[in-house]
């Protein structure tokens, strides 16, 4: 995976001058995070704006912040400007402040007036169990938003308010590519890749001009799989692949 983010980071750069990615919080993307803070391109990370998906509306030192995630494990790491960091303000003011203002950081950065959407060259996403991707949860209202960039999410005190891009962003990138990994998906994944979870938040990621791709272990691989199901939206990032490489 991190071979793909390479090209896909040399692909914007050479198209555009720069690589613009959007990063999703998670416990799946962990591992990831931590192979691809190895990459010690200089010239390449100075290049890359990296925006987050989405973020709980927590301080930036609490341990559910997926900003406090990206740092321990990949931005405090790696050779990039700090201004090449687009974190969610989570600090002061209402959720719904938080998300207009990402919203106008967005608009700024991407130079796009409103009713215009930005390319982004890469969005990286994970899959709840409820089919959840980025913070657009089944039934939650962000998921009609057609006219804003973010939204704001109410939820619980567990899963905590959250600010999220909105599927318009999503389905406008260049690279979508979802992370699933664990049995525990297996269930919600053959659903999307049979296409008869349509309702489901993840089913509704389908970028419009851009690449879609699943990068699953084995564990989280459908029975059904091998059936002939995706397969060309289809790489098995598994732990026997790693094993081969060593
Ligand atoms: C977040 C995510 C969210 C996540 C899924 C999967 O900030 O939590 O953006 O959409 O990708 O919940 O989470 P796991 O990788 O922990 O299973």
């Amino acid at each position: 995976m991190v071979e793909q983010w390479e090209d896909i980071s040399r692909e914007g750069i050479d198209k555009r001058g720069c690589f613009t990615v959007g990063v999703s919080g998670g416990r799946t993307p962990i591992i990831f995070y931590q192979k691809l803070a190895e990459w010690d391109s200089k010239s390449s990370w100075a290049k890359t704006q990296v925006f987050l998906v989405d973020e709980r509306f927590v301080s930036r030192d609490d341990k559910d912040s997926n900003y406090r995630m990206l740092k321990e494990t990949l931005f405090g790491k790696i050779p990039i400007p700090e201004e090449n960091i687009h974190p969610i303000s989570t600090g002061k003011g209402s959720l719904d402040a938080s998300a207009r203002e990402y919203e106008k950081d967005l608009m700024r950065f991407f130079k796009v007036s409103k009713g215009q959407c930005p390319a982004f060259g890469l969005i990286l996403l994970g899959i709840g169990e409820d089919g959840h991707t980025a913070s657009l949860f089944p039934g939650s209202r962000a998921l009609s938003e057609r006219r804003h960039l973010t939204a704001a999410v109410v939820l619980d005190e567990v899963r905590h308010d959250r600010i999220t891009l909105t599927l318009p962003v999503i389905n406008h990138a260049e690279h979508v590519i979802f992370f699933v990994r664990g049995k525990n998906k297996a269930p919600v994944l053959k659903k999307i890749l049979a296409g008869d979870g349509r309702s489901l938040p993840a089913s509704m990621v389908q970028p419009r001009t851009g690449n879609l791709l699943f990068v699953i272990d084995q564990e989280a691989v459908p029975s059904s799989l091998d059936k002939g199901l995706a397969t060309e939206r289809f790489a098995i990032d598994a732990k026997e692949t790693e094993k081969k490489r060593r």
